[in-house]
């Protein structure tokens, strides 16, 4: 038999793998979310996040200072609102001594480089569970009104000192409103990552655990997009961009391959991926069980998300990964 290839030739030994290997993880790519709550001395496991934690701000600050040491450049801010300040208005999220507030002046007064990135959305104070002010009457979520909310939310995160913003409401017009805003105050060296093609997802329950912020009534269909739809996700992230997006966003990751790489080659900006809460769960229960070994399985889903396109990765495995790829 003569053979025109040999391709199995450029995977003979490890160093020719890697000499080909066409993607490379690496500490920069990561962002990782991290979950925050009142209190002090405070680190609480998540029961569907196993080795997931919320911590209270000064444990936040300690973490991000080993992030920093470890080669990660970059987190996203979650806060657990308590019950009493929770709302229809959603008005606790703009005040200038709140925990996201109080977060972002921590975590950059202490790790000045950091690139801190704070979630833009009603959710957790909301006492509806939504990402917008709900209509009462109806059920539906206001678009204008919200978008009105979080512009006040976004100017305040970004006088607390935020690098980005990362609006994940999925309400229309907001990354213009947010843009302009952020001119208009005096914030034009603030960033806006654009949660752009964010899916209705079953795959985000275990952060809702995280925040206690599930919705109280119905879904979140109305907003999020829907999963059969490809196109929609062009049209939605073309917008962003159009209206001032840094960087644009697929979420969840890994059942979205496809959107990821579409939108890779069609946008001139980063694009990110957040591999969700619900992405993390399902490896960390095969791997308790014993049916999946945790740490290939790590590489492999971060590698691939990589590989369909996103510059950056949103992803709570992002300090694993980076022990692994210094083995
Ligand atoms: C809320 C928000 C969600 C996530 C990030 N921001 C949940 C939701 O939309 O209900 C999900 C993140 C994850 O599952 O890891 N605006």
């Amino acid at each position: 038999m003569i053979l025109q290839h040999r391709n199995r030739i450029l995977r003979r030994n490890a160093a020719i793998r890697e000499m080909v290997a066409e993607t490379q993880l690496r500490a920069s790519d990561f962002i990782l979310p991290l979950f925050i709550t009142e209190g002090n001395d405070v680190v609480e496991p998540i029961s569907s996040m196993p080795n997931y934690f919320r911590r209270s701000v000064d444990k936040t600050v300690e973490e991000v200072k080993e992030l920093w040491q470890m080669g990660i450049r970059s987190v996203l801010l979650f806060v657990k609102c308590d019950d009493a300040l929770k709302d229809n208005t959603g008005k606790e999220s703009w005040n200038p001594d709140g925990l996201m507030q109080q977060s972002v002046k921590s975590i950059k007064d202490a790790v000045p480089e950091m690139v801190v990135m704070t979630d833009v959305a009603l959710d957790p104070y909301s006492e509806y569970g939504h990402d917008g002010i709900v209509d009462v009457k109806s059920g539906y979520i206001l678009n204008d009104e919200t978008v009105e909310a979080l512009t006040r939310m976004s100017l305040s995160h970004a006088a607390a000192g935020a690098d980005f913003i990362a609006p994940s409401d999925m309400m229309d017009g907001r990354i213009g409103a947010f843009r302009k805003a952020l001119e208009a105050d005096g914030f034009s060296g603030v960033g806006i990552m654009s949660y752009s093609a964010k899916y209705a997802s079953c795959f985000y329950g275990p952060f809702r655990d995280a925040l206690d912020s599930a919705p109280g009534f119905g879904d979140k269909k109305t907003y999020q997009m829907n999963y059969a739809n490809r196109i929609e996700a062009i049209n939605e992230t073309l917008q962003d961009v159009a209206e001032g997006a840094d960087i644009v966003m697929v979420k969840p990751a890994m059942a979205y391959l496809d959107i990821i790489r579409e939108i890779a080659n069609t946008v001139t900006v980063p694009v990110s991926a957040y591999h969700v809460s619900g992405e993390y769960a399902m490896i960390k229960a095969a791997a308790e069980r014993g049916w999946l070994d945790e740490e290939k399985a790590v590489l492999e889903s971060l590698t691939s998300i990589k590989r369909a396109g996103a510059a950056l990765i949103a992803t709570y495995f992002a300090k694993d990964a980076v022990r692994l790829l210094h083995r």
